[in-house]
């Protein structure tokens, strides 16, 4: 067994180690960020990846940066770091955790009284939000349970795991406390094309542990859920605004298919993931290299002439979700957003 954190702080190193997801299952591989650069590169080819774990290596990302910022003036300081922030910020566009998470970091540099403190203040708050993330992804796991069946079998899409998050993970997170409860779970992960989050990533984390898990084509679950095999979906989220959860390409499609089917339609997702102040038109959806569709291994699989679009998140409409499991509860919609906004400002 692994026991490397999907991300952490090396003290020893002034650096950031997370596990190089893009490897999995084949190899697994500690990959170590000692610059800005290097960590947004990381960020950028996936190599950390997922809403949660997004969050905690742009606080890490900040902290980082006050450590490698050679600058003895505090103004001079904390503009580079702005700086530095920001382009830390804009690495992935969709998931909303990554700029709460550098938000919130760099205020506290900007409520520094010095260079020093400052480095300090960001570090201590990068090390708070990823513990917090860990009791958090646990008390999802804890209010999940009782949307679980005693037996039965859920469906998810892409990676809502432990390497999605600090530890435990949203989605996952909930299959987990199922099973330590005692009940009988099956998964069906879908496979997630194009980056394949579900094949590489879920059924890795979930046949470590002896949890029984089907993966299938992602074409494959509407025919799934029509013969009625599935008994509830459970997936993470990206980004939730008050219209829409923006979360991996395709989970529109599983939400609209659990509808006709009547299957009850879940997102596992912490606070920090939902966004009150903007809608489904204010968000950047990302889109990705066409080399991500058209290539597959070293084999060439579109011809040079045909497009790609290679979007990487959908987003569904909250009429389409029986309920939001989150760290405070099971939210069914419509939202209390006052209450949720008010919540979210004194996490992490
Ligand atoms: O492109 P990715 O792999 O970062 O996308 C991840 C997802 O869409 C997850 O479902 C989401 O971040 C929730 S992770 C708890």
């Amino acid at each position: 067994m692994h026991s490397e954190k999907t991300i952490s702080w090396d003290t020893e190193n002034t650096a950031i180690l997370c596990i190089d997801q893009t490897k999995l299952p084949d190899k697994f591989i500690m990959i170590r960020c000692s610059t800005v650069e290097r960590l947004i590169t990381a960020i950028r080819r996936l190599e950390v990846r997922g809403a949660p774990a997004l969050g905690v290596a742009g606080a890490f990302g900040v902290a980082l940066a006050a450590r490698k910022i050679r600058e003895k003036d505090f103004e001079r300081f904390v503009a580079r770091l702005t700086i530095q922030s920001e382009k830390i910020k804009s690495a992935r566009p969709t998931a909303v955790n990554l700029a709460w998470g550098v938000d919130l970091t760099l205020e506290r540099a900007l409520h520094a009284i010095s260079v020093r403190d400052a480095r300090r203040a960001t570090l201590d708050q990068a090390l708070s939000i990823a513990a917090s993330d860990s009791r958090t992804c646990h008390m999802i796991g804890d209010v999940g349970i009782s949307v679980l069946p005693d037996q039965g079998t859920v469906l998810t899409h892409c990676n809502a795991g432990a390497l999605a998050c600090s530890d435990w993970g949203t989605a996952l997170g909930v299959i987990r406390s199922g099973v330590a409860a005692g009940k009988k779970i099956r998964v069906i992960a879908c496979e997630t094309r194009p980056l394949l989050q579900g094949s590489r990533l879920t059924a890795w984390e979930l046949t470590r542990e002896g949890i029984d898990v089907d993966v299938i084509n992602d074409s494959a679950a509407a025919h799934i859920m029509r013969t009625g095999d599935i008994d509830l979906v459970i997936v993470g989220a990206d980004r939730i605004t008050p219209d829409v959860v923006f979360n991996k390409i395709g989970t529109y499609m599983h939400a609209v298919c659990a509808a006709r089917h009547g299957i009850p339609f879940y997102v596992a997702a912490p606070l920090s993931t939902f966004d009150p102040d903007h809608t489904e038109v204010d968000i950047t959806i990302e889109e990705r290299a066409r080399e991500e569709i058209s290539i597959c291994g070293k084999t060439r699989v579109v011809p040079d002439r045909a497009g790609v679009l290679n979007l990487a998140f959908d987003a569904t409409p909250h009429s389409l979700v029986t309920g939001f499991i989150t760290e405070v509860g099971v939210l069914c919609p419509p939202l209390d957003w006052e209450g949720i906004a008010r919540r979210r400002k004194i996490i992490g």
